[in-house]
Formats: C-alpha cells, sequence, structure tokens
C-alpha cells in the first residue's frame, strides 16, 4: 500500500446484551479482531466500563443504555451507531434473559418479558438495522438462539418457544435478504458459563466460545452454527427420537409437583 492510500475502514459491530456474558465476550473478540463497536444493555455503566477495558484500548467503542423490549429505545440506538460510524456491518442480537420455571407456575407478567425481551427483542433489533444494511447493500446479522430452542426440557418451554422462533425467523429472513447482500446466522450454544446459568451443577464451557462462533459467522456467512459442536448430535437425536426426550423430561420432573397458579 503506497502512504497515501485511504486505509481500510473498520468494520462497525453493533453487538445487544453486551453488559456481561456472552455478549461481553463478544465484544471483547470483535474488538480484538478490528471491529468498532455499539454497545448496548439496560446496565449502561457495565458497557462503558467494558469499553475502558485495555483489551479494547484502539477501538471506538459507543456504550449505550438499550432496552430491546422498547423498539425506540432499539432505533435510537441503530441511529446513534450510524451517526457515529455511519455505516453497520455487523449486528448480535444477543440480549436474552432465561426462563427457567414450569410454564403453569409462570405469571403472566414473566411470560410476556420473556417473549418481548427473546423474540421480539430481536425482531426490533434486526428491524433497526435493516434499513442501513440495505442502503450499503451488505451486512451480517447474527442472532443468538439457543440449543433449546431444537430441545425443549421441563422448565424451559416457553424460553425454548422464543428461542424456536427466533430460528425459524433466521431462516426466513436470510431467504428474504440475501439478494441485498445481507447474510444471517442463528447460533444455538447448548450451556455456557454465565449468569444465566450460574448454579448449574456440571461443567460447561466459558462465553468465549460463542464469540468465536460469532466472528466465524461474520467471516463465513453460515446458516446455523451449534457450539459447542457436541450438541449437533443432541439435536439430531431429538429430532430423531423425541419419545427419548420425553423420557428425560419425566425422569426431570420425577420428585415434582407441577404447580398451577391460582
Ligand atoms: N448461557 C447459556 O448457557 C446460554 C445458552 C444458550 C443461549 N443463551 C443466550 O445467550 C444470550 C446471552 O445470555 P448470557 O448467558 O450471556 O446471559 P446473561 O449473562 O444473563 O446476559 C444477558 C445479557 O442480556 C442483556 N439483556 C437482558 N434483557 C435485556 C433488555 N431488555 N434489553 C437489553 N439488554 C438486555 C443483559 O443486560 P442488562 O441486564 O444490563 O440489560 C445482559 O447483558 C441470551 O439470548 C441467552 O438466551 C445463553
Amino acid at each position: 500500500m503506497s502512504a497515501d492510500a485511504p486505509r481500510p475502514r473498520r468494520p462497525v459491530a453493533l453487538v445487544t446484551g453486551a453488559s456481561r456474558g456472552i455478549g461481553r465476550a463478544v465484544a471483547i473478540e470483535l474488538g480484538r479482531q478490528g471491529f468498532d463497536l455499539c454497545l448496548g444493555a439496560r446496565a449502561q455503566e457495565a458497557c462503558e466500563a467494558l469499553a475502558r477495558e485495555p483489551v479494547l484500548q484502539g477501538v471506538d467503542v459507543l456504550s449505550l443504555a438499550l432496552d430491546v423490549r422498547d423498539r425506540r429505545s432499539i432505533d435510537a440506538f441503530a441511529q446513534a451507531a450510524l451517526d457515529r460510524f455511519g455505516c453497520i456491518d455487523l449486528l448480535v442480537a444477543n440480549a436474552g434473559i432465561g426462563g427457567g420455571d414450569l410454564f403453569p407456575a409462570m405469571r403472566r407478567e414473566e411470560i410476556e418479558g420473556l417473549v418481548e425481551t427473546n423474540f421480539l427483542g430481536v425482531l426490533h433489533s434486526v428491524h433497526a438495522v435493516l434499513p442501513a444494511m440495505r442502503r450499503q447493500r451488505q451486512g451480517a446479522v447474527v442472532l443468538v438462539a439457543s440449543v433449546a430452542g431444537e430441545v425443549a426440557l421441563p422448565g424451559s418451554a416457553l424460553y425454548a418457544a422464543t428461542k424456536a422462533a427466533v430460528v425459524r425467523f433466521a431462516d426466513g429472513l436470510r431467504r428474504e435478504v440475501r439478494r441485498n447482500g445481507i447474510r444471517v446466522t442463528a447460533i444455538l450454544p447448548g450451556f455456557v458459563r454465565t449468569d444465566m446459568t450460574q448454579g448449574l451443577p456440571f461443567p460447561m464451557p466459558g462465553p468465549e466460545v460463542v464469540a468465536k462462533a460469532v466472528l466465524a459467522a461474520y467471516r463465513r456467512g453460515r446458516r446455523t452454527i451449534v457450539v459447542p459442536g457436541f450438541y449437533r448430535m443432541l439435536i439430531w437425536l431429538a429430532r430423531a427420537a423425541p419419545w427419548l426426550v420425553d423420557l428425560v423430561g419425566r425422569r426431570i420432573l420425577r420428585d415434582t409437583d407441577v404447580p398451577g397458579r391460582e
């Protein structure tokens, strides 16, 4: 490159739910790989603290308060990124909440909160960035779903339904926007060590495995990534022998009285 040739522009990524866990690990990995970042979560101060971490020195980071349940908040998030960086190359729609309760025991507000965050929040996030990506005629959308979107066990019926909705949405959206140069990937993590899985009594990998999958999705435009890879076998088994999952479900609930709310 000659001395006065323009430097190649750094790609720009928006990450929702960047205050901790998988979103935080994704932000760090993308920063290391040369992205500029727009980070959002309700805990804005945690995103700001992340932006000050030595590992993100030299990265242009915009940290904003974001509530994905509120589409005005998401629209403002995307607009702020465009005002600052002028383009959006990658959206990582990661913000989500767990729903570890039996459905009959859930309160209506919990049901609505889960759907609003895990599914509507994803739709709002994607809808907010698509106009810019269509104008640019390029972009990548990575949706963080879950293995639960393919295998629903007791205690996660609604959570699994929200994630299954994300997986199917990714499939359809990919086919709709391909001709606009936009690639869409669903990432299906199994159990990963974050606040969401705190207290679960078995070993699991750290959130960095999902961060690496996000990078692979951006670079290679994969349809679906299951991570860690061995969960692919579980998904295959659940499709081939759903009765086996029913059996596991019965064992999980063996000593549990399925409650109903009055
Ligand atoms: N950990 C796992 O084993 C696992 C497995 C499969 C899939 N996943 C999925 O991976 C994603 C990240 O989960 P995690 O394990 O990293 O959980 P986590 O540590 O609890 O982090 C969740 C993130 O989502 C943000 N968030 C939640 N509600 C939000 C809202 N209304 N608006 C904006 N941000 C919101 C949180 O930030 P604030 O609270 O500050 O808003 C936080 O940054 C989720 O979609 C989850 O379903 C996780």
